[in-house]
């Protein structure tokens, strides 16, 4: 159902169409399906119009324009945020980067790439690749999630451990604000103390502050080889035991530590229908698995040298199990067993995600206790766990089947998970960031103080909250 357009906000919007051009400016009924949710589970929403400026100045016309008659902008990137953050409400328009696409300059002296905020990851993985570099941020939705996304969300991924999270990898942007001033800080140097360091306003601020438009990313040496390891062990005190092993053993090389919890492995293999490269690994209802992998410099002594070190383990009694990937297939057939996650609504159904953090030697009894409160206090509730273990960082999905996603008992779920978050001193938040489906926790992981001083920024830089409003705070 389209909301009806008042007199002067029609105005505006035609105004721009006639500034952008046709395909630029979509309106009521025109409205792509797509520009009405992201990945958080919650029914789509259909905004006024969708604007699909071209660049930072299109960007600010469409803030003025909106501006002018009051009406609140989402930003939306690749749409795969899991928090609703670049979910649309009624009365809203979206500002689209989905045509906003490229890599501007690759620059080998700074190891530096340029690129527009609404390229995709992938996209941006690829040309660095290319141009013999590595770009380093990883996850499952890369092929459809956009760089601004990412950089909006300061996303993790899988090699965080290594490389960091996307703030450590952004070196410049430029950015409009909800006035739309461009601001263009395009900035290459890995060191720049000249004042507040700007750039930080806009990472993993959702949308909020101002609507990024080009980023300088830091780019990497391009890895050598990649070893990569599937271990199965028998309690989450070998995988605390694994994960200091892998850090002394491998050192820097170490690029990804994942944890698959048994009931994930269930799952995955049973029901998503993964092949699991350990023979017997799915009859075994309590082991848990970790994938281990590294990134070398030179093949003909870091794939010897992981080889040893996974086998002094397994002389060690450390691992129960393990395979080592022999080919770039089967690397790719390990990640397949994380990356299932992204299966998951087609073959549990609907349910709710969750991306908590913790210390990393308490996850193992968070995950006892959540999945035991959740299984005794949420009639049907099911559960499983797996995540980033390396960073800090658990996933779990919880859902009581049969029921629809608006049917899931959510708040008597997160009582009990962000709950026992704030009994471990954890984050309701480790990566996917708050949206709108987190507000309401945000005080069991940030001070009343720290929550104060985000609402002074937001009203200074958008005091007519007019730039995605009521996300985040
Ligand atoms: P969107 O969903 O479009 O937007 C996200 C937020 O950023 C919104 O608040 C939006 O308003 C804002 N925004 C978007 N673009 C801009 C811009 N240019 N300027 C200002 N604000 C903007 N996340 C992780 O951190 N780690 C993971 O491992 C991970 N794995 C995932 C796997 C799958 C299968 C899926 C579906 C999601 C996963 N995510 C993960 C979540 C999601 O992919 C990330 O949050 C991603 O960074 C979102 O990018 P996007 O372009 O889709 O952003
Ligand atoms: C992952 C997403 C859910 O790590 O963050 O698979
Ligand atoms: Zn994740």
């Amino acid at each position: 159902m389209t909301t009806p357009i008042p007199d002067t906000v029609l105005q505006a919007l035609s105004a721009l169409r006639e500034q952008l051009g046709p395909v630029a400016v979509l309106i009521g009924a025109d409205v792509p399906e797509r520009n009405c949710n992201d990945w958080s589970t919650q029914p789509p929403l259909r905004p006024l119009a969708v604007v699909r400026p071209t660049d930072a100045a299109g960007v600010s016309a469409a803030l003025r324009a909106c501006r002018s008659v009051g009406v609140p902008v989402v930003p939306q990137g690749g749409l795969t945020g899991l928090c609703g953050g670049a979910r649309p409400q009624p009365g809203w328009v979206a500002l689209s980067l989905e045509r906003m696409v490229g890599i501007e300059e690759i620059d080998p002296a700074s190891a530096t790439i340029t690129v527009l905020a609404g390229t995709p990851l992938e996209v941006v993985q690829r040309a660095a690749d290319e141009a013999g570099f590595f770009f380093a941020l990883d996850l499952g939705a890369r092929g459809s999630c956009s760089i601004g996304g990412n950089l909006s969300t300061n996303a993790g991924g899988n090699r965080v451990i290594r490389y960091g999270m996307t703030r450590e990898m952004v070196l410049g942007l430029e950015a409009v604000l909800p006035d739309g001033t461009i601001v263009t800080s395009l900035n290459k140097m890995l060191k720049n103390n000249a004042g507040y360091d700007l750039k930080h306003l806009f990472i993993g601020s959702e949308g909020t502050l101002g609507v990024v438009t080009r980023i300088v990313l830091r780019l990497f040496p391009k890895p050598a080889c990649t070893m990569a390891a599937l271990c199965a062990v028998p309690d989450y005190a070998s995988v605390v035991a694994l994960l200091g092993a892998a850090r002394n053993g491998l050192g820097p090389l170490l690029s990804a530590f994942e944890v698959m919890w048994p009931d994930y492995w269930e799952v995955v293999t049973r029901r998503v229908g993964v092949r699991s490269p350990l023979p017997g690994g799915e009859r075994d209802g309590q082991r848990l698995y970790v994938l281990i992998e590294a990134q070398g410099t030179d093949p003909a002594l870091d794939n010897p040298r992981f080889q040893a070190w996974l086998e002094k383990l397994m002389d060690a009694g450390q691992l129960a199990d393990a395979a080592v990937a022999q080919s770039v297939a089967d690397t790719q057939s390990f990640w397949a067993l994380r990356d299932a996650c992204a299966e998951f609504f087609p073959t549990l159904g609907p349910h709710l995600s969750y991306d908590v953090g913790l210390p990393v030697a308490d996850m193992g009894r968070y995950a006892q206790r959540c999945k035991q409160a959740l299984a005794d206090r949420v009639a049907g509730c099911e559960s499983v766990y797996y995540g980033h273990i390396g960073d800090g960082n658990l996933h779990l999905v919880a859902w009581v089947p049969g029921l629809s996603v608006e049917q899931q008992p959510k708040d008597a779920m997160d009582e009990i998970i962000y709950g026992l978050v704030r009994e471990f001193a954890g984050t309701v938040s480790a990566e996917h960031g708050i949206g709108t489906v987190k507000k309401r926790w945000l005080g069991h992981a940030r001070s009343a103080e720290e929550i104060a001083l985000m609402n002074i920024l937001k009203l200074a830089l958008d005091p007519l909250r007019l730039l995605n409003p009521g996300k985040v705070l």
